[in-house]
C-alpha cells in the first residue's frame, strides 16, 4: 500500500523529501493521545449511524489492539508514515483490513493533531500543577524550620536589612503559588475539543461534537471550525507560563549558587545535587542548580519560536504548524524534571545559620533601625537618615560598626540616644520589629506560613 493520500499523486515520493517533512520522530510522543482520539471518533461516529455498529466494533477492536501493542512497546512507526495519525492509520489496516479506512469519516488530520495536543497539554499541566504544590510544601517546611534563622536581607545585592531566612523562602513560596493557579486557570483554555472541526470547514456527515468530546472528557468545544483546527494559543500560553516558572526558578538558583559560595557560606548542598571537577580535587559544584538556571533559555526559546512560527499564518491549517510539537514536548519535560530536581534540592540543603547571622553583625544592615530610633523619638525622618548616614561614614573611616559606637559618641551627637540603642541595633531585634503585614517580623513569617500551610491542606481536598 502506497501513501494514505496518495491517490492523486502520479510522481515517486523521495526518501529524503519524505523525511524532511516527516514528524513521526517526535510526534509519536501522542500515540496514546492519538489512539484515544480515535475510539471516541467511532463511538461517535456508530451513535450517530455514519458507521454501522460492526463496523465500528471492528475498528475498536483494532485499535484497542493497538493500544496493547503500544504499551508493550511493540507498536513500530516509519518515516514513510509521515506522522503519527498516518502510522497509526497504516498500523490498524494491517490489524483489521479495508473496513479501517471508515474511522477518517467526518475529520481530518488538522483537527486528530489539534485534539492530540489538547489532551496530551491537559495531561501535562495537571502534573505540573501537584509538582508546583509539592515545591511549594517544601519551601514552606524550610521556612518553618528556620523562623529564627536570621540572614542579610538585600538590595542591589549590598546588605539591606536583616531578615528571617523563613522571610525569604517564603517569598518563592509567593512566586510558585502565582505559577501554579496561572498553570491551573490555563487548563480552561485546554479542555477545549476541536475534534469534528475537520479540515478546516466542519463537515457533512451529521456528527455530534459534543458526544465526542465528552468521550474525551473535555468541558467544551471550539465554536468555530477554523479556530479550532487553527488555535496554537493553548500552547503558547503552557510555553509563557513555563517561561515565567523557569525564571522563578533560575532566580532561586541564582541565589542558592551564590550562597554556595566559598564568599557566603550560607547553604551546603548534598552530594546528591552537586558535582566534582575532573582537574581541581577540592570543587564541589551546584550543577543542577546551574542547569535550572541554563534550561530556562530553551524554555524562553520555544515559546518565542513558536510565536514566530504563528505570527504569519493565514487561516487555517499550515504544515508550519507541525513546528508546534517538540517545544512543547521539550519544556513540559524541562519544566516537570526542574520542579522535581528543585524541591530534592532544596528539601536536602543544610543551612550554616551561625555564618548567615553573624553577615547581619558585621555589616550597616542596622542603620534603618537607628535612624528609625531617632524619628520614634520626634526626630524628622530625613534628618534621622542624615545623622545616621554621616555616622556610618565615620565608622568605615574607623573600620568599626554602629554597634561598636561607644554611649558618649552617641550622647554627643544627640541626647535622644539612650542606652537602649544597642538593644536596637541588634540584628534579631531589627527582625522581631518587622511586624507589619507581610514583613519579616517573626510573628508575620509564623502567620505567613501558618496561612500557606492552611491553602496547601485545602488544594489538596
Ligand atoms: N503532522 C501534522 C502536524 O503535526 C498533522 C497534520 C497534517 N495535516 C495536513 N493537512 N497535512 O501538523
Amino acid at each position: 500500500m502506497g501513501k494514505l493520500w496518495g491517490g492523486r499523486f502520479e510522481g515517486k515520493s523521495e526518501a529524503w523529501i519524505d523525511s524532511f517533512g516527516a514528524s513521526i520522530p517526535f510526534d509519536q510522543t501522542l500515540a496514546k493521545q492519538d489512539i484515544l482520539g480515535s475510539l471516541a471518533h467511532v463511538k461517535m461516529l456508530a451513535k450517530t449511524g455514519i458507521l454501522t455498529t460492526d463496523e465500528a466494533k471492528q475498528i475498536t477492536f483494532g485499535l484497542n489492539t493497538l493500544q496493547q501493542k503500544l504499551n508493550a512497546g511493540e507498536l513500530e512507526f516509519s518515516i514513510e508514515n509521515e506522522d503519527i495519525h498516518l502510522n497509526i492509520e497504516k498500523h490498524l489496516h494491517e490489524e483489521i483490513g479495508p473496513v479501517a479506512g471508515k474511522l477518517h469519516t467526518g475529520r481530518s488530520r488538522n483537527d486528530q493533531v489539534a485534539t492530540d495536543m489538547h489532551l496530551y497539554l491537559k495531561e501535562v499541566v495537571q502534573e505540573v500543577i501537584v509538582k508546583i504544590h509539592l515545591l511549594r510544601q517544601v519551601l514552606v517546611d524550610k521556612a518553618e524550620e528556620n523562623i529564627e534563622t536570621i540572614m542579610p536581607g538585600y538590595t542591589h545585592l549590598q546588605h539591606a536589612q536583616p531578615i528571617s531566612f523563613a522571610h525569604h523562602m517564603m517569598a518563592y513560596y509567593g512566586m510558585l503559588t502565582r505559577d501554579q493557579e496561572r498553570f491551573s486557570e490555563s487548563l480552561k483554555r485546554i479542555d477545549i475539543s476541536p475534534l469534528g472541526c475537520a479540515a478546516l470547514a466542519g463537515t457533512t456527515f451529521p456528527i455530534d461534537r459534543a458526544y465526542s468530546a465528552k468521550l474525551l472528557g473535555f468541558a467544551s468545544i471550539y465554536d468555530n471550525s477554523l479556530d479550532g483546527v487553527s488555535d496554537r494559543d493553548f500552547i503558547l500560553e503552557f510555553l509563557s507560563n513555563s517561561s515565567i516558572l523557569m525564571m522563578h526558578l533560575s532566580r532561586f538558583c541564582e541565589e542558592i549558587i551564590l550562597w554556595c559560595s566559598h564568599e557566603f557560606q550560607f547553604i551546603e548542598l548534598t552530594d546528591t545535587f552537586s558535582t566534582g571537577s575532573s582537574i581541581m580535587p577540592q570543587k564541589k559544584n551546584p550543577d543542577m542548580a546551574e542547569l535550572i538556571r541554563g534550561k530556562s533559555g530553551r524554555v524562553y526559546g520555544n515559546l518565542f519560536s513558536l510565536l514566530t512560527v504563528l505570527k504569519g499564518l493565514p487561516l487555517a491549517y499550515n504544515k508550519d504548524l507541525q513546528e508546534d510539537k517538540e517545544g512543547m514536548f521539550d519544556t513540559s519535560h524541562t519544566i516537570l524534571t526542574s520542579l522535581e530536581i528543585m524541591a530534592g534540592m532544596v528539601e536536602s540543603m543544610t543551612l550554616n545559620t551561625d555564618i548567615m547571622e553573624k553577615a547581619t553583625e558585621k555589616d550597616f544592615s542596622n542603620a534603618t533601625e537607628l535612624a528609625d530610633y531617632l524619628a520614634n523619638k520626634g526626630l524628622p525622618f530625613r534628618q534621622a537618615h542624615e545623622i545616621v548616614g554621616k555616622l556610618v561614614l565615620e565608622c568605615t573611616k574607623q573600620g568599626i560598626y554602629l554597634q561598636d559606637v561607644p554611649l558618649e559618641k552617641y550622647q554627643t551627637i544627640t541626647p535622644l540616644i539612650e542606652a537602649d540603642i544597642y538593644q536596637t541595633l541588634a540584628s534579631k531585634t531589627a527582625v522581631e520589629r518587622r511586624t507589619s503585614y507581610g514583613g519579616t517580623g517573626f510573628e508575620q513569617v509564623q502567620a505567613a506560613i501558618m496561612r500557606s500551610k492552611l491553602k496547601l491542606a485545602n488544594e489538596e481536598n
